[in-house]
């Protein structure tokens, strides 16, 4: 080991440093010279060996040469990241399309039942839920539809089979005639075909006046075609009070809808008939050139307030019904009310 080893190495370093383009070849530099079995370090290690006077004169070079190498690895290191850097920034194109992220979608109903809620609560009504199964006194009876009444018809149940069978043994065990007028506790169950019995469960637990909506899932036991289906959503309404009128509802109305559609809609009441409000009424409303029925509606009838206790004659009020799915199809031009749950993405993506 002599100094001209120490120089042939700087030389060589230097040449190779030189050609150096990337990090990468940076570090093999690195270890080829520096490294444990480096050039330069066995130099180093091999001072050790030298006859003192020689190791006096080999061994600063030697260290000054360590300190050089490992100056110039740093200052190239530095200068490849920077370069990198710059090269990575100006190798972004941006005109390129760029990537869609996915993002998830809300279901039109629930779009649709958002927003009504808004225009209810700034009209001061409260929003409740209740179950969707129910009993045939809070779904039929309560609300004016007693067992074998024709308008019952007008309802087609899914009766929970294992339920009605227990309420046929237990009626038979007392000795129950079969058209006798049910109480709430002993009721057979079903899957609500209106959101209507929540009106009896409010009104049994609250005191008027108020005002509510009740969004919810409904069932019937129907064959399904482009305008029915098994499962839809309905939206009920109640406002009670000492002089609450039907010219109140069709004010409320009026307003809920121009929110909805836009205020150019025009829309009217037409005489109906429900067990469970005196006078019924249907609304129409007029879209596109078009009259299409939106809601059953009217005055409670006053045997539903005795059979939640009011007094008819110092209580009144309105309920109304909407179908939500209807509105959805009117509001995003859904042509199919199949669409809603049939769970193909290529539908909820539209919105
Ligand atoms: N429950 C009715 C239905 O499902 C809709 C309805 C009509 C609700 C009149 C009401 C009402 O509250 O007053 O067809």
């Amino acid at each position: 080991m002599t100094e001209s080893n120490v120089n042939k190495i700087k030389n060589s370093f230097l040449k190779d440093a030189e050609n150096v383009k990337d990090l990468k070849s940076l570090e093999q530099v690195r270890v080829k010279y520096l490294g444990r079995k480096g050039e330069l370090t066995a130099i180093l290690r091999s001072l050790k060996n030298l006859p003192i006077q020689e190791r006096r004169r080999v061994a600063p070079k030697a260290q000054q040469l360590k300190k050089e190498l490992e100056e110039t690895i740093t200052k190239k290191q530095k200068e490849l990241s920077t370069f990198n850097f710059q090269h990575s920034v100006l190798s972004i194109d941006v005109t390129k399309p760029g990537h869609k992220i996915k993002i998830g979608h809300i279901h039109p109903l629930s779009k649709i039942e958002e927003e009504i809620r808004h225009v209810f609560l700034s009209m001061n009504f409260s929003v409740v839920e209740g179950p969707e199964i129910e009993n045939e006194y809070y779904n039929f009876d309560a609300l004016n539809i007693p067992k074998d009444h024709p308008a019952r018809d007008g309802w087609n149940t899914f009766w929970l089979k294992a339920q009605t069978d227990a309420e046929q043994t237990q009626r038979a065990a007392e000795k129950i005639p079969r058209n006798s007028a049910s109480s709430p506790r002993k009721s057979a169950l079903l899957l609500r075909t209106h959101t209507s019995p929540m009106q009896i469960h409010y009104m049994k637990n609250h005191q008027p006046p108020f005002q509510i909506i009740v969004p919810g899932r409904v069932f019937r036991y129907e064959a399904t075609d482009a305008s029915h289906e098994t499962t839809f959503s309905q939206m009920e309404g109640l406002m009670v009070g000492k002089d609450v009128s039907l010219a109140n509802f069709k004010f409320i109305i009026e307003h809920f809808l121009k929110k909805l559609f836009g205020s150019e809609i025009e829309f009217e009441l037409r005489p109906s008939y429900y067990p469970f409000t005196e006078p019924s009424v249907d609304v129409y409303m007029k879209w596109r050139g078009k009259w299409l029925e939106v809601a059953g509606a009217g005055m409670v009838h006053p045997k539903v307030f005795e059979a939640v206790g009011y007094n008819p004659y110092e209580w009144q009020g309105f309920a109304f019904g909407f179908g939500l799915n209807r509105l959805a199809m009117i509001k995003y031009k859904i042509p199919d009310i199949r669409l809603f749950y049939n769970g193909d993405l290529r539908f909820i993506r539209q919105f």
